[in-house]
């Protein structure tokens, strides 16, 4: 029985991991990607999130909605010193490429509306669509089978901030709508500790990717590099993949060798901690209102994306640049 799901994405580096996963996976019924403003520009995503499809040799085969090209409150931050445009200098020809008239927030409303309980989100960028979608529909929170949300740190460090990870600290009262809003069943995989210890590829992982030589894994080694660059520029020993992660908890809950029940809170309104995740591990009289992950199984991990690189695929349309000139 495979597992429908959304894919709400700011598509750059990890999160084109992450539909690869979605696409290729054997569990994996992608039934949408949704765009939300994050990682670089936001037009830039689209492409990055088409050529990724493209990859797979998919290009077409999963509708795009565009969802908010803004947070909510905050105007926007990229995280493009990290990840340059996201494309790693890919480029392919775009004609004819189409996204959705639906926006983004309404494909979401509508999708789990269509089948109740059936069906779940994964959340890899900053948390706006999911909250406009709440807004908006208040049966969304209980329409939507489980909400598995890549964010925060487990009173860990930030990335962008020393209080603050990207996703949460981009949209920090998005993140506070999400956390309030009661949605039945909410799985969070922080960036710290848990992305930095169990979901990081090391030099030595990327040359075993590098020896795949599928499509796959030449696109996969053209969009992380430039993010390997920036990351061991911040003491990390490799490129980091938080957003496949996710999406492999929800397709794979074997991954999770540990997780605890949770009252998760978003600082919303501070300068200096804004985007901060308070994680209370159940001992302040908070009643939880999700499953974080603690710990996964990262070799298993980091069997499975090699495992899906390998697949042969056959590219939709030529790509340009990096490991493909
Ligand atoms: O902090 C990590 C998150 O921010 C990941 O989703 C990455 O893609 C960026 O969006
Ligand atoms: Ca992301």
């Amino acid at each position: 029985m495979t597992i429908p799901f959304i894919l709400d994405t700011d598509t750059a580096q990890d999160d084109c991991v992450a539909i690869i996963a979605s696409l290729l996976d054997p569990e994996a019924d992608l039934r949408a990607i949704t765009m939300v403003a994050g990682n670089v520009g936001f037009d830039r995503q689209v492409r990055n999130a088409q050529m990724t499809l493209s990859a797979a040799g998919r290009l077409g085969s999963v509708p795009i909605h565009l969802g908010c090209r803004r947070p909510l409150v905050l105007p926007w931050v990229s995280a493009e010193n990290v990840h340059g445009d996201g494309s790693g200098g890919l480029d392919m020809d775009f004609t004819g490429t189409a996204t959705e008239q639906e926006h983004g927030v309404d494909a979401l409303i509508r999708l789990t509306a269509e089948a109740p309980g059936e069906i779940s989100v994964v959340a890899i960028g900053p948390l706006t669509n999911i909250a406009m979608a709440a807004v908006k529909e208040p049966a969304f929170v209980d329409n939507v089978k489980r909400l598995v949300i890549m964010g925060g740190s487990n009173n860990g460090r930030g990335n962008i901030t020393p209080a603050g990870e990207f996703n949460f600290y981009v949209d920090p009262h998005a993140a506070h709508v999400v956390f309030e809003a009661g949605f039945r069943d909410v799985t969070v995989v922080p960036w710290a500790p848990l992305t930095l210890n169990d979901a990081v590829f090391s030099r030595e992982q990327l040359a075993g990717i590098d020896a795949i030589g599928t499509p796959l894994s030449r696109f996969f080694l053209t969009v992380c590099g430039p993010t390997l660059a920036f990351d061991e520029s911040v003491g990390i020993p490799g490129t980091t993949h938080p957003d496949s992660l996710s999406v492999g908890i929800l397709l794979h809950p074997e991954l999770v060798t540990q997780a605890g029940d949770y009252h998760v809170a978003v600082e919303a309104d501070s300068g200096l901690t804004r985007g901060y995740s308070a994680m209370s591990w159940g001992v302040h009289g908070l009643e939880p209102n999700a499953r974080v992950v603690e710990t996964a199984d990262g070799e298993a991990f980091h069997r499975w994306i090699e495992g899906l690189l390998a697949t042969p695929t056959e590219v939709s349309r030529p790509l340009r640049g990096g490991l493909f000139d």
